[in-house]
């Protein structure tokens, strides 16, 4: 069993000396001991994007993380590449940082490795090159000229690495223990017995101890090497998604009748975070805005859950109890979540309302989903985030409309009805009846969203 932490780094193989922090930040470690500064610290709590490098997978991919929120350990057996790593032919800079200077896109230059980083990403990954940037953040060059270069990156496609092998391992370092198996079995062993450990999945949560908060956990467990954690499988009827697979990954499976749910995960963090970030993740944290919860509870999700005692089924909807609570035992883990597909005639409709349409928290989310048959709503499932201690449904604006006409006075009524079934508070985000009023306009629209579906997600501003 290995206890040395080892990664490639631009290529090259390192092994990091015994007793290395495992909880150190990737960040701290390349401006600090690596003494790579091109990657920068601008917030140091995932925002800005200045921390950006890239993991590369053994297929090509590359992921854009936060350096700043992942810790030493959880890169062990993975391929990183800083923007000390990017070279054009014959040494000069890069295609992608030609195309940036060539477009004028970079002034003080503080932001500019991290966007290098983020667009040689997207120059093998593709898609929309405003969701690319959404976790960069620049203030003072503007971003048409960024946008101008992404836009006339051409697809880059270097050689795969091939990523060292990891089984299980366990580093330690003064007062700290960090463990990384590599099977289920292992996992639920090491949890049985170190019930107290922080379970680490992408660490988009709890790597605010280590980044902003500066703390040096004592045990930490670690999710991403579990090879049952990180698989997903589907058919007809639904997705079984490991509680540890990226949403990254799982956003390619969320197609058909699931396309809403993908539209609204693209909308959550950035790329930066979703490379990390998981649905078990999500579940664990179960805050009463985690964007997932309420298309988890619309959809009639179940959780997988297991222990060295053995394996429970348990709906979402009894996994959350309260304000991030869950009735997770201490020595459980979630391994996988059940996603039922919307049966034909059900349709689906997720929102999110925040001030700022990327990057951004939910004031008031919401997932819904309806069954219309001859005009009428035979079965509606409603759920909420952001208005109580935890999300929920809906139960009175569902009575209010199940088995009435599909026309708008059924969605007066379950907008009425709604004030039963929220209590929600007043914070910096948005006041109570804020909330309540944002809440009730989602289901009055969700009349007209059935008819269009396909229109994309809106954001309203507090
Ligand atoms: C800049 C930034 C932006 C963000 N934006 C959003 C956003 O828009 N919407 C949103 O919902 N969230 C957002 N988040 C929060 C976070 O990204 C999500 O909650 C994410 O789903 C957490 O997943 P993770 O794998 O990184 O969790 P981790 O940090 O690894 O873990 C979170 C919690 O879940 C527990 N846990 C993880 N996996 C399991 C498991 N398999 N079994 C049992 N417990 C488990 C952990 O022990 C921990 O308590 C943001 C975070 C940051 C830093
Ligand atoms: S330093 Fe800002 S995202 Fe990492
Ligand atoms: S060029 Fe100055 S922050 Fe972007």
């Amino acid at each position: 069993m290995s206890d040395r932490i080892g990664f490639l780094l631009n290529g090259a193989p390192v092994s990091l000396p015994a007793g290395t922090s495992p909880t150190m930040t990737l960040l701290d470690w390349l401006r600090g001991p690596a003494g790579l500064t091109g990657t920068k610290e601008g917030c140091a709590e995932g925002d800005c994007g200045a921390c950006t490098v890239v993991l590369e997978a053994a297929d090509g991919g590359r992921a854009p993380i936060n350096a700043c929120l992942a810790m030493l350990g959880q890169m062990h057996g993975r391929a990183i590449r800083t923007v000390e790593g990017l070279r054009g032919e014959e040494g000069g800079p890069h295609p992608v940082q030609r195309r940036l200077a060539e477009a004028d896109a970079t002034q003080c230059g503080f932001c500019t490795p991290g966007i290098v980083m983020a667009a040689w990403a997207q120059a093998r990954e593709g898609g929309d090159p405003h969701e690319a940037l959404a976790g960069n953040l620049c203030r003072c060059t503007g971003y048409r000229p960024i946008l101008d270069a992404l836009a006339a990156m051409q697809d880059d496609r270097a050689p795969p690495p091939v990523l060292p092998v990891a089984g299980t391992a366990c580093f330690t370092a003064e007062g700290q223990v960090f463990h990384h198996p590599a099977s289920l079995a292992e996992l639920l062993r090491l949890r049985a017995a170190h019930p107290a450990a922080l379970l680490l999945a992408g660490g988009t949560d709890l790597g605010l101890l280590a980044s902003e908060h500066r703390q040096r956990p004592a045990a930490v467990i670690a999710l991403d090497a579990v090879p049952e954690l990180q698989a997903c499988t589907g058919d007809a009827a639904g997705l079984s998604i490991g509680a540890a697979l990226p949403y990254g990954r799982l956003l390619p499976w969320l197609d058909g009748g699931l396309a809403p749910f993908a539209a609204l995960l693209r909308r959550l963090g950035s790329r930066q975070i979703r490379s990390l970030g998981t649905l078990g993740g999500n579940l664990g944290t179960a805050s009463p805005i985690g964007d997932a919860l309420p298309v988890l509870l619309a959809l009639g999700a179940g959780l997988r859950i297991a222990s060295a005692r053995g394996e429970r089924a348990c709906a979402v909807e009894e996994f959350l109890t309260g304000y991030r609570r869950t009735t997770l035992a201490p020595d459980e883990v979630i391994l996988a979540i059940r996603l039922p597909r919307p049966a034909a005639g059900e349709i689906l409709v997720c929102e999110k309302l925040s001030k700022r349409h990327d990057q951004d928290i939910a004031a008031v989310s919401g997932a819904f989903l309806l069954r219309v048959e001859a005009g009428r709503v035979a079965a509606a499932r409603l759920a909420f985030g952001g208005m109580g201690p935890m999300a929920a449904r809906a139960r009175a604006a569902e009575a209010a409309l199940t088995g009435a006409p599909l026309a708008r006075p059924a969605f007066e009524a379950a907008a009425a009805a709604l004030a039963q079934d929220v209590a929600p508070l007043s914070d910096w985000r948005g006041s109570a009846a804020y909330r309540l009023a944002a809440a009730q306009g989602l289901l009055r629209r969700l009349h007209w969203r059935i008819a269009r579906p396909d229109l994309p997600l809106e954001v309203h501003a507090l």
